[in-house]
């Protein structure tokens, strides 16, 4: 696949389009019938697992293990779980939701500025994929790299509100420690050394990248989604969700699930990388985004990635005669071309790579 380069056609915002009051949503957003919101929808009791953190460092080794075993299931099982007790900062999460959703509401001019394309992504964008004529999704959204260093440029981080990239600062290094700390218990879990995975993700080097999604109000939330359904192709995914309005749907036995988040909680999901890594014992779980008429959603989702041209294949301890491995190796620079030019397409993409059997 050569790099795309440019946007096939031109950019409308969604913010825009909103804005404008129309009642009536632009064809380019209605969704095909089944791919709509109303269909297999769970009851609203159901949610995803709760964990809370402060269990692995807590010096009972029974409310330690106890808290592993939590993280395990929620892995083998949904692919997704909500964090408390992270050690992020009630304010520090409120205070960088909060900026990014002044930004959305700077002039067009300022946002402008930062205009992505295809090429790094990079910046304020309104699409995911290249194709010409694709159906698109009710949202814009803001893209950033923090790791690696040599990717981090403030320059490409928006300079006003005049706090933001202070607090983004703060707020990624938390995020990434905190992935630190997920990958060792995902390792302990999966009975690797306790380092494998942060080596398999290039020890220090591991890559860290921000997309900061705005949903505007909808007039037409039936026909259309905010964000299609999607696996996320990087290895750890933590999603700072709008607490006041709901909107992430996560699949489970063809149902769609909504995630009702807890206060100052953090969303943490597999990615295709993980499920790569562990050889399909953890599996990176399809969800999407619904929108509403009555409110804008603002959320943060932080990829946790490995190092881009590090070869991603299935842990060797992970293969037995009755487990064959189950995906080629691959580095991750190449596998997210799929995403960046197709946009999202549920599973698609891992499963297409599963071996013959
Ligand atoms: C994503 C994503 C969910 C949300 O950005 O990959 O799944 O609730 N976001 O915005
Ligand atoms: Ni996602």
């Amino acid at each position: 696949m050569v790099c795309p380069c440019d946007w096939p056609e031109p950019i409308v915002r969604v913010q825009s389009l909103s804005e404008s009051g129309t009642p009536i949503i632009p064809e380019r957003y209605i969704k095909p019938p089944l791919d709509r919101p109303s269909l297999n929808t769970s009851p609203q009791d159901i949610n995803i697992p709760l964990i809370d953190m402060s269990g692995l460092t807590n010096d009972n080794l029974t409310v330690h293990e106890a808290t592993l075993k939590q993280i395990s299931d929620a892995c083998r099982d949904w692919g997704f779980f909500q964090v408390v007790n992270h050690g992020l900062r009630a304010e520090l999460v409120d205070g960088v939701r909060e900026i990014w959703r002044e930004f959305f509401h700077e002039s067009m001019d300022v946002k402008q500025k930062y205009a992505n394309s295809p090429k790094t992504y990079e910046g304020y964008g309104s699409r995911l994929g290249v194709q010409k004529g694709a159906i698109l999704d009710w949202s814009d959204y803001y893209f950033l790299h923090y790791l690696p260093s040599s990717l981090k440029d403030h320059n490409k981080w928006p300079e006003k509100p005049s706090s933001l990239r202070e607090l983004v600062e703060e707020y990624s290094k938390d995020i990434v420690r905190l992935g630190n700390v997920l990958l060792e218990a995902f390792s302990i879990n999966l009975g690797l050394k306790h380092d494998y995975l942060q080596n398999a993700f290039g020890g220090e080097d591991v890559g860290a990248c921000l997309r900061v999604n705005f949903y505007p109000k909808c007039p037409q939330p039936d026909l259309t989604l905010g964000l299609s359904s999607h696996s996320d192709p990087g290895g750890i995914t933590f999603l700072l969700p709008d607490e006041n309005v709901s909107g992430l749907q996560v699949r489970r036995d063809q149902k769609w699930i909504t995630v009702k988040p807890v206060r100052h909680g953090i969303i943490v999901n597999v990615g295709d990388q993980i499920q790569v890594l562990s050889n399909g014992i953890y599996k990176s779980v399809e969800h999407r985004v619904i929108v509403n008429p009555n409110n804008e959603r603002v959320s943060l989702a932080y990829f946790y990635n490995p190092k881009s041209d590090l070869l991603i294949h299935p842990s060797p301890e992970l293969i037995t005669p009755e487990r064959p491995p189950m995906y080629p190796s691959m580095t991750f620079d190449e596998y997210r071309l799929f995403i960046r030019t197709k946009g999202p397409q549920g599973k698609s993409q891992v499963e297409s790579l599963k071996s013959p059997r």
